[in-house]
């Protein structure tokens, strides 16, 4: 996964938030009115349709307004359900790290715990199996449709799967 890290501008950021005058190509509905500029809560309850071109095909400011107006309202009802008191602050640190404050949200994190592949994730299973149930039926093919990116496919090793967020042994 080719990460760019950029710095977080706070007038660009605002700049999506309010959409402009000049709506991007093929970008996600930018919403209505405009959110505060600033950390996750900005985000808005209901999630915004998919963008309409792959993830990795957007740009940077498109990318932003997905997370926030996409993937955080998406996902965050799904973590607070699967366990409410260790996700009551979800937000883009959840899935970034602390270093999302600083503007950097390269992917995978190596802050996230790293899976064991190498024996096909049974240490995960015997660990926390309701989170390795949760990861595989719920966040993965969720993510993948809020980025509108293929399901990983390991035949072809394309697609949005646990690599996108997490890293791995092999
Ligand atoms: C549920 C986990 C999750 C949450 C929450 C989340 N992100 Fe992301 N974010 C990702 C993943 C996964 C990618 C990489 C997608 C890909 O390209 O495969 C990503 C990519 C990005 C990128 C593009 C990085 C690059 O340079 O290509 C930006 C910018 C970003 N996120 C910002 C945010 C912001 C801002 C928030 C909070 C409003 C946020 N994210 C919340 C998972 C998350
Ligand atoms: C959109 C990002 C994202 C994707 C994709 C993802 N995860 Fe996660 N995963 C997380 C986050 C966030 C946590 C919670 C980390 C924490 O404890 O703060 C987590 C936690 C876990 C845990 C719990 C680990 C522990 O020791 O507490 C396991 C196991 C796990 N993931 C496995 C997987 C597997 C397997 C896949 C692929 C099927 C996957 N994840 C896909 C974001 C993701």
């Amino acid at each position: 996964m080719r990460g760019v890290s950029f710095v977080f501008a706070g007038s660009l950021l605002f700049a999506v938030a309010c959409g402009g005058s000049q709506p991007a190509a093929e970008a996600p509905p930018p919403g209505a009115e405009a959110p505060p500029a600033g950390g996750e809560e900005a985000a808005s309850e209901t999630p915004a349709p998919p963008p309409t071109k792959p993830f990795e095909e957007l740009t940077q400011e498109e990318k932003f307004a997905v997370m926030k107006k996409v993937v955080v309202p998406t996902m965050k009802p799904l973590f607070q359900a699967q366990d409410p008191e260790k996700f009551k602050d979800f937000g883009c640190v959840t899935c970034h790290g602390p270093h999302a404050k600083d503007g950097k949200f390269d992917m995978p994190n190596p802050e996230l715990p790293k899976l064991k592949f190498s024996d096909n994730l049974k240490s995960h299973k015997e660990k926390t199996p309701e989170m390795l149930t949760f990861m595989m039926e719920k966040v993965t093919p969720e993510m993948a449709k809020a980025l509108n990116m293929p399901h990983y496919d390991p035949a072809t090793k394309k697609g949005f799967g646990c690599g996108g967020c997490h890293t791995h042994d092999m």
